[in-house]
């Protein structure tokens, strides 16, 4: 029996683990979820440390926080308070995983389900890129699910996207419903041979998937002296102001641009208030949910996280009308028009819903690619960069303790603790999914630092 028999045979019971596992993303009535990128990386920036601090704090865990955290559904249910979060973990010195050894396991993973191993390469590069960066939802997490679209065939992992139609500084692209990040790193690449010849290349996309981080595309033109952004549409998550069902997606959209000496500017986010992740650990808390989080079925905004979590329709960025969520709105529709309209592909409730056990239909989502060189425009864009950042970096903190950031500084800080520490710290659940799938791929499991 081949590791892809084997594996669609698993996929119930790979979607029962899934749900079970520590990552606060169980589907929301079916639809597509976000997870807990702050919680994980609140996890991050504490397990990740350094081991002696891990062992310190785990020493100190006390009887009755030990027996909290034994009961404590999973190590997500803390988001607000660090240090509980931090005792909801094994009291044992946390498992590293090697940055280099997560990309392996996953490209093993890609290739067991007979991905061509450049497209194995691209898609495990993307997804450890993430975690690295402190995006755990968009990174081993996804990992799963992605397998499993392609042991059902609802992803081609060999598909090569081709252009449609082309202009100097325009392309219209077909993904083909190969891998999103086949797809994104085929269309930026060629939005940045574009914007080196013309000034600018701006490349549409259908026919693709779940491209993971927005902000990994900008980073791709940025490394080339050019100012990137990208955006995807995905399924739909969020309720327009004045709706009462969700009618786009969390849309994310990115802007990179390059400042002096490696500093840079990157924004990289989704255009809902939160992601449903964040409403499933105030649900577990028993806490109630910010007002301009979440609607209940009436539309109404609840505070209420268990019917937040059930109804499934997150709000805006903004929250509602009175705090101006329609700004919010207004940008998921923006990146929306921008990729699922102009692309022909799916958009809006056209888009499918995507779960842990795959998806019955190809995504046919929508992606847009721009790259530009600011050399176009007034000369020593990077020095103004530089002056740009420091003013707003430079702005007086209302709490001194917590300096003003720019966007891309935390991502930045995640990395750099990942690296002093040697490794990247996964959640037990996550490396327990992992071990499952390294056993129906047959493939060499994670190993640790
Ligand atoms: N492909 C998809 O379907 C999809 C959908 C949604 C999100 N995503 C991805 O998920 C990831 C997480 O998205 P998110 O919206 O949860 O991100 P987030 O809320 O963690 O961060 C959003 C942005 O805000 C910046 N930021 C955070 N704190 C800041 C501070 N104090 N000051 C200044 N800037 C700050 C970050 O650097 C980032 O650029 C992104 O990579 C996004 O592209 C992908």
């Amino acid at each position: 029996m081949t590791a892809l028999t084997l594996l669609r045979r698993s996929v119930t019971a790979v979607s029962c683990h899934a749900h079970a596992h520590a990552h606060a993303h169980a589907p929301v009535r079916g639809t597509n979820w976000r997870c807990l990128p702050q919680l994980q990386r609140r996890q991050l920036h504490l397990h990740v440390s350094g081991r002696h601090a891990a062992a310190l704090l785990a020493s100190k865990t006390t009887a009755a926080s030990a027996a909290a955290a034994a009961q404590a559904p999973n190590a997500h249910a803390n988001v607000g308070d660090s240090v509980t979060a931090y005792r909801t973990m094994s009291s044992v010195a946390p498992k590293l995983v090697a940055v280099a050894e997560s990309r392996r396991f996953m490209i093993d993973c890609f290739k067991a389900v007979k991905v061509p191993q450049a497209h194995a390469e691209a898609q495990a590069d993307l997804l450890v890129a993430a975690d690295h960066r402190g995006h755990f939802s968009h990174g081993m997490n996804r990992l799963e699910m992605y397998i499993n679209d392609l042991a059902i065939n609802s992803t081609d992992g060999a598909a090569v996207p081709k252009i449609l139609k082309e202009t100097p500084a325009t392309a219209w692209v077909d993904g083909l419903n190969g891998l999103g990040a086949v797809v994104g790193n085929y269309c930026m690449d060629l939005a940045i041979q574009k914007a080196k010849t013309v000034g600018v290349g701006w490349v549409c996309a259908k026919g693709s998937n779940h491209y993971g981080m927005a902000g990994w595309y900008a980073i791709r033109a940025m490394e080339q002296g050019l100012v990137g952004m990208s955006m995807t549409n995905t399924s739909p998550l969020m309720a327009p102001t004045r709706a009462k069902e969700a009618a786009l997606g969390t849309n994310p959209l990115s802007l990179g641009a390059n400042a002096n000496n490696g500093d840079k500017f990157l924004l990289d986010m989704a255009t809902t208030a939160v992601a449903v992740g964040k409403i499933e650990i105030q649900r577990r808390k028993g806490a109630p949910l910010p007002d301009g989080w979440a609607q209940d079925p009436s539309g109404a905004v609840t505070n209420d996280a268990e019917l937040g979590f059930s109804t499934g329709c997150l709000m805006p960025l903004g929250g509602s009308e009175l705090t101006s969520g329609y700004k919010g709105y207004g940008l998921g529709a923006m990146v929306d028009i921008l990729t699922g309209v102009m692309s022909g592909a799916n958009y809006s409730t056209q888009v499918r819903k995507w779960t842990h056990a795959g998806a019955n239909s190809a995504a046919d989502l929508g992606q847009v690619f721009i790259a530009v060189d600011p050399n176009c425009f007034a000369p020593n864009f990077e020095e103004r960069m530089s002056d740009f950042n420091s003013r707003l970096r430079g702005a007086t903190p209302t709490d001194p303790s917590k300096p003003v950031l720019l966007a891309g500084d935390k991502e930045k800080n995640g990395m750099a603790d990942v690296d002093a520490a040697g490794g990247i710290q996964y959640l037990e659940n996550q490396l327990k999914t992992c071990a499952s799938l390294a056993e129906k791929l047959k493939i060499k499991p994670l190993s640790f630092v």
